[in-house]
Order: C-alpha cells, then sequence, then structure tokens
C-alpha cells in the first residue's frame, strides 16, 4: 500500500511541477521570440536566454516543496479516511486482529501520599528527589500501588492449569509459569522460529539469583548464571531447555564469570553455515567493559560455545540486538558513544563477526533496548530511553533501509492511560516478532524490571500493529511519511487471532 501510495504521491508532484513550469514558460512558448544578439549568456544550463529563468527556477524549487508539502498533507487526510471506512465496514484480511487495536482504557493512577512507614530502601530512594512520583511508587518495594506493577504470583499465568476461558490469553505483568510450574527466566530476551522444527524458542537472561548491588552507587544486578531457553509451538506454553549458554564460576578473568554482566541475548539462525548464533551485551558490573560476545551452537537447545567479545568497530557497546533481514544478510546495532547514539552494523556472513562498516543514527538521542523488525520492505525498531531499569517512554522509528536515515515516528503506545503510555507500560522494549499468517501483526516483547528483585521481573508481551497513516510529519524529510504507523495496543489480556498458527 506505501508503495502505491508513494508513485501517487510522485505523480501528483511531477504532474504540479509540470504546470508550474508551463506557468513561466507558457509566456515564451507562445510569442516567438527573437534572440537579442547582444544578450550575456547566463550560467544556468536550462532555458538560456530567457529573463525570467532565474525567477522562474526559485519558484519552481519554492511550488515544488509547496505542492509536495500539500500533496503529503492531502494524502495524508485521504488515507485517515479511507482508514475510518475500512474500519466501518467490509471484510479486510486483517479483520482477524481487528480484535487487538480496540484501544483498552485503564483509569487513572492516583499516586497516594508518602507513608510514614517505608522500607529503609525505599527511605534512602526519598532523598532520590529527581525521580518523578510515579517512579518513586514503581520502585518502592511497599507501595499501595505494587499490585498494580507486579500482581502477586497467586495470579500467575499458568498453561498447565489455566481454564479454558483463560486459555492462551496474554497477561502482561503477571508471573508467567513454564510448563513445569516455575517462572519463566528469560529476560531481555528474543524469541526464535526454528523452521526446521517449527518450534519457537525463547531465549533470556537467566536471572534466578540474588539481587545485590556491587557497590553504593552501582545498578542492582544478579551474578550471571547464564542464558535461559525456552521451547513452545503455541508461544503461549513453554518448556525449560535448561541453560544454553553457562556463566562461569572460578575462572575470573572469563568474560561469562559470575561478577560480570551477560545481558539481552539474540539469537539468529545462519542458513549457510547451519549454525545458531547468539549476540549479548558483555560487561563487567560497572558497565565498563561495554562489549559485544558471540556464541555458537548446532542446535537451538545448545550447548552454545563461546567464542569471545569485542567492542564492535572498535566503540563501547551496550544494549544491543541483531536483526537478520530477508535476504540472509544480520546486523548488530548497539548503543554507543556512551548511550547518545545507536551503532548499526552488518555482520560477517557466518554472522560471527561485525564488517568494518557502520552507520550511526539517533544521534544525540541517549537510546536503548532496541528492537527491530520490518513490514512492507520498510524496517522498523523500537526503542527506549536511558534510565536503567526505570521504565520510560518509547520510540517507533523507521527507515527504507536498514543502513539508511532512521527517521522518529513517535511514542507507539496505545490505551492504558498517559501515565502507562509515557513509561511504555511499565516496562522495555527488548524485541519484535511477526505473527505467522498475519501481515502486520507483530508481538512486542518488553521486560518490567523489578530492581528490587530481578529474578521477579515480569514480561509484557503486547499486539504491534503496523497499520494506518502515521500520525506525525517527519522531523528529517518533508510532510508525512509514506510508511504506516506502529502502534502498540495495551490489553489487560489478550490472545493471538484463532488458529494464527496453522495460517503459515
Ligand atoms: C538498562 C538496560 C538493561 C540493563 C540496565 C542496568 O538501561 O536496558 O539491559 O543494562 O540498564 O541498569
Amino acid at each position: 500500500m506505501s508503495g502505491n501510495l508513494g508513485i501517487q504521491r510522485l505523480r501528483a508532484v511531477s504532474d504540479c511541477i509540470r504546470q508550474i513550469a508551463a506557468l513561466f514558460g507558457d509566456k515564451k512558448d507562445q510569442k516567438v521570440r527573437v534572440r537579442p544578439k547582444n544578450r550575456k549568456p547566463t550560467t544556468f544550463p536550462c532555458n538560456a536566454g530567457s529573463r525570467y529563468s532565474f525567477t522562474a527556477l526559485v519558484w519552481i524549487i519554492l511550488g515544488f516543496f509547496l505542492v509536495f508539502h500539500l500533496v503529503s498533507v492531502t494524502q495524508h487526510r485521504e488515507n485517515k479516511d479511507s482508514r475510518e471506512i475500512q474500519s466501518r465496514g467490509s471484510p479486510l484480511p486483517r479483520t482477524m486482529f481487528r480484535e487487538l487495536e480496540v484501544v483498552e482504557e485503564m483509569k487513572n493512577i492516583n499516586i497516594p501520599p508518602p507513608r510514614g512507614k517505608r522500607s529503609p530502601r525505599a527511605q534512602k530512594r526519598k532523598t532520590n528527589r529527581w525521580l518523578p512520583p510515579i517512579i518513586e511508587e514503581f520502585l518502592n518495594e511497599d507501595s499501595q500501588l505494587r499490585h498494580i506493577f507486579f500482581p502477586s504470583r497467586k495470579n500467575a499465568v499458568d498453561p498447565m492449569k489455566m481454564t479454558e476461558n483463560d486459555s492462551l490469553y496474554y497477561f502482561p505483568g503477571r508471573v508467567w509459569l513454564d510448563t513445569d510450574g516455575n517462572a519463566i527466566q528469560a529476560h531481555g530476551g528474543c524469541i526464535l522460529h526454528d523452521e526446521r522444527s517449527g518450534t519457537y524458542y525463547w531465549y533470556g537472561e537467566y536471572k534466578d539469583g540474588v539481587t545485590y548491588r556491587a557497590h553504593r552507587k552501582a545498578a542492582a544486578r544478579v551474578d550471571i548464571i547464564g542464558v535461559g531457553c525456552y521451547s513452545s509451538k503455541d508461544l503461549w506454553t513453554w518448556k525449560n531447555e535448561g541453560i544454553v549458554l553457562a556463566g562461569e564460576e572460578t575462572n575470573e578473568t572469563h568474560d561469562l564469570h559470575k561478577s560480570n554482566v551477560l545481558e539481552r541475548p539474540k539469537v539468529v539462525y545462519n542458513q549457510k553455515t547451519g549454525k545458531y548464533v547468539m549476540w549479548m551485551h558483555i560487561d563487567d558490573a560497572n558497565y565498563t567493559k561495554a562489549s559485544a560476545g558471540v556464541a555458537v551452537s548446532d542446535r537451538p537447545t545448545g550447548p552454545f560455545q563461546y567464542l569471545g567479545s569485542k567492542r564492535p568497530h572498535e566503540f563501547d557497546s551496550r544494549d544491543m540486538t541483531v536483526f537478520k533481514d530477508d535476504d540472509g544478510s544480520a546486523y548488530i546495532i548497539y548503543s554507543s558513544e556512551n548511550n547518545s547514539v545507536l551503532h548499526i552494523g552488518p555482520l560477517t556472513d557466518d554472522y560471527l563477526h561485525v564488517k568494518n562498516v557502520v552507520r550511526r543514527i539517533l544521534i544525540g538521542r541517549h537510546r536503548e533496548a532496541p528492537a527491530l523488525f520490518k513490514h512492507h520492505g520498510t524496517y522498523y525498531m523500537i526503542t527506549s530511553g536511558c534510565s536503567g531499569w526505570a521504565p520510560n517512554e518509547a520510540m517507533a522509528h523507521a527507515s527504507e533501509s536498514v543502513m539508511g536515515l532512521w527517521e522518529t515516528l513517535g511514542n507507539p503506545c496505545v490505551g492504558a492511560n498517559k501515565v502507562f503510555r509515557q513509561r511504555t507500560f511499565f516496562s522495555q522494549s527488548t524485541f519484535v516478532f511477526p505473527v505467522q499468517g498475519h501481515p502486520g501483526l507483530f508481538i512486542f516483547m518488553a521486560d518490567r524490571w523489578n530492581p528490587s528483585d530481578l529474578r521477579d521481573s515480569r514480561y509484557v508481551w503486547l499486539p504491534l500493529v503496523v497499520a494506518g497513516p502515521s500520525d506525525q510529519p517527519l522531523e528529517l524529510g518533508f510532510g508525512f511519511p509514506l510508511w504506516s504507523r506502529v502502534s502498540i495496543y495495551w490489553h489487560r489480556k489478550w490472545r493471538l487471532p484463532n488458529g494464527w498458527s496453522t495460517l503459515r
């Protein structure tokens, strides 16, 4: 659809240019003019000989921009209208997930007045004046609002015991149990769809250990245990496949020594080598090593062999992801230059190294937690701001090519209430993957971090839809973008369209 729109828009623009050119060209075309002999040669290659040529050129350029802008706005309006008509009317391919686009409101959160009795940790935090009150509440284990952010384990999603009514439903923020009845440990994770076995694998940080701070100013942490892996056929019932890349207990010089940091593991399958390749953020407890590590395995369930870490392109690299394109090429995207810029660069054909090519994007924006995906030839990305374990506002971005110019589309969150939308539903992006058989429908995976007990961090999975006109003008280009809006819809409870997995 965006392709047609683009062609229509270009046609309209070129028609208008022709008309403007005709306006200026007409005078001299109609009169058959005799070239004055003593006229000075002009340096303009076009229209030489006309004394209107410079003015005409300026008008043409101005006219071009004006018309392009008008056409953009009109197309945007038309698009909006047609979307409204579509949503009222006839069955469309997207009708199967229309219910996921219902805007589910949530009443505003009333922040309770400070209470006398708080935990010693919360009392210490009182001095953190810079924290917004809602984040104070989020971080306060004794908050009256705790149940909103971290529902009790009594409400856990247990696929083995759920009643028919709740079967296959996602409940963002609730504890999610695996088939053994244990809370899933796959934080900062990703999903790999293994086409060979028709199985989904969920990899993530296995954080089932004690949360502590290495020193007073350090971020809350759990020692490296390893990367957890879970398998599923329905994206809801997850079987624990164990730790597929384990932390190192004794060798203190090893990247994976328990005292270090292993975050945001991402796994991609390499068709050429037949290997599963895992990239991850490797750091020391103070986050000064800022490197990307790589591991490889013959099977999705490991064990992965750790190959080492590097600073990609010799730059610091913290939050990161890997994106595999349809043509088999893969890219690493990481927060760099002290988290102020995102870097994107291609991986080698075997996915084990970073090529010596890099593009700096979203310069000076301080974005992290990148999650990249593709729809109808356009690349999209969700990022978060940088505020440690505390949630902040997500942004969607888009580009015509991975290594191209990335535009920011705005906050993709829809529904709930303003406070929830401004804090990405109290979570941070980690991965976005397509729902098979439903072009335009994706699952947005995010982490609701619990820095007082990181193992109890929750998963926020929500439907992400790429459809409808963008509602923000481009920042770097002119007018409205040709690509669609990215929306992440809040739902207290939701499920994938019936029979989605059989539509592959
Ligand atoms: C966040 C980052 C997480 C983790 C955390 C530590 O900014 O996204 O992956 O590194 O900081 O404070």
